[in-house]
Formats: C-alpha cells, structure tokens, sequence
C-alpha cells in the first residue's frame, strides 16, 4: 500500500479509474492541484491549496455504498484533533461550524463481474479565498486555526486511520457508524426531501445500520438510499 503524489493531475478519481491496472488494493494518489477536479452532482471541485487524494479499492467488499460513510468517519476522527466543531451531513460532507470542509466522491468502475471503487475527498486546507458563493458555505483548517498546514502530513494520518478503518470494516466491525450517528448534523433536524417530484419537509430520525437515512416524511417513516434522495436545508 503506497502513496502516490502527483503535482498536477485533471483529478485523482478519473487517473484511478484510468489507471487502476498499475495499482494495487487500497493504494492512493495525491495531488497538489487537480485541472478538472470532480465534486457530486456533475459539479467542478476547485482547489487552491488543499488535499485532494483518492484511494482504490479493489477488493471486492460488501455494500459498497457504505464506504463513504467509512471515510467520513476516518476523516472526522483525524480532523477532530484540530477542530472542535465537526459535523458529519449524511453521507458524504464534513461541515466545521456549519460550514464545508470536506466532500467525498465515491465512483465506482466494472470490469467484467468486479467492481472496483475509487474514494475521492477534498479537504480545504490552506484555502483562504472561497468565491462569493462559497464563503458563508465553505471553510478551511486555515480559515479556523489561522495557520498552515503540511499537507503531507494530514494525507498521511489520514491514509494510516483509513488503513485500520478498512480492517475493521472488512471484519464486520460497524462502528464507524456510531461516529457517523453520534457527530451527525442531519439527525432530529428537518430537512426538505424531494419525495416523487414534490419537495416536502421531511425529519431525519436516523442512520440505519445498512447506511440509510431514517425520514419521517407525512407522519411515515421512509428509508431513503443516498442515491435516492437529495437533501436542501441550510448546511
Ligand atoms: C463534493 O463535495 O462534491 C465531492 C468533492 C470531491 C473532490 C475530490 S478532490 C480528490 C478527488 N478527485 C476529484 O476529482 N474529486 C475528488
């Protein structure tokens, strides 16, 4: 398992995806800048100085699908011995103080019966200038902590935390579902859901245990895939 750093890459998820033949399992790439970094929803994800890494697994694991969730909790657990006011927003941000620090991009890739899934995140880092769309909506470790960070560094503690965590989650262990419920911004909070077309309020109850989100949506509960659904509130 290795560390690949890149100074300029178009993005660490398309090389993966690209090149995943010269990798082995859970082997990781790491770029200073990305030329077309990828966010969710088709949407560009633009660095100025941050982590952007990717890591490719090809071992065939059972729900897949909760491996964001896996890195959400590996990346709140490191981040959290900086900052104080972490928050995990099901199933693939990390928000400081109600704002953006974190976005994980799962993709996944079929070579004839496997499947191989590229984790993608992008940390703010040393970011300080956001665009005015942006600034009440993102920040960075710099933006709270005023001062630099070695990149390097954090990729590695990530990279090591993840190593374990993957362990565990191939043994069945599910407590990175428990830092998910517990450091949770969603749970209790009303979100608007958009239920067959109409957007309706919709209360978040829970994270369930196959990585679901728990709604309670015209007094019935509902089990929504990440997939499925896209949340609109405030964060
Ligand atoms: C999002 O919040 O929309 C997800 C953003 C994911 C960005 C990371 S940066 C490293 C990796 N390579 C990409 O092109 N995207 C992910």
């Amino acid at each position: 398992m290795s560390i690949t750093y890149f100074d300029t890459i178009d993005s660490t998820n398309l090389y993966l995806k690209e090149n995943y033949e010269k990798y082995n399992n859970l082997d990781c790439v790491l770029a200073r800048h990305q030329t077309n970094g990828r966010g969710r929803m088709g949407r560009v994800w633009i660095d100025q100085d941050d982590l952007l890494m990717s890591i490719l697994v090809k071992e065939e694991v059972q729900e897949k699908e909760k491996l964001s969730l896996l890195i959400c909790s590996t990346i709140f657990k490191v981040l959290s011995k900086y900052l104080n006011n972490l928050k995990i927003k099901w199933p693939n941000d990390i928000l400081q103080n109600g704002k953006k620090i974190c976005g994980i991009l799962l993709e996944g890739k079929t070579i004839g019966d496997k499947t191989i899934v590229v984790i993608g995140f992008g940390i703010n880092v040393n970011s300080t200038k956001f665009d005015d769309d942006l600034i009440i909506k993102a920040t960075s470790l710099k933006k709270e902590l005023n001062k630099e960070f070695d990149i390097k560094v954090l990729a590695n503690e990530i990279y090591e935390e993840f190593l374990s965590d993957f362990s565990l989650f191939t043994k069945k262990d599910e407590s990175y579902l428990k830092v998910c419920r517990d450091n949770s911004c969603l749970i209790g909070e009303v979100v608007s859901v958009e239920d067959n077309g109409i957007i309706k309020d919709a209360k978040v109850l829970d994270i369930l245990d196959n990585g679901n989100i728990l709604l309670l949506i015209d007094g019935k509960k509902i089990e929504k895939r990440s997939g499925e659904i896209s949340l609109h509130n405030n964060y």
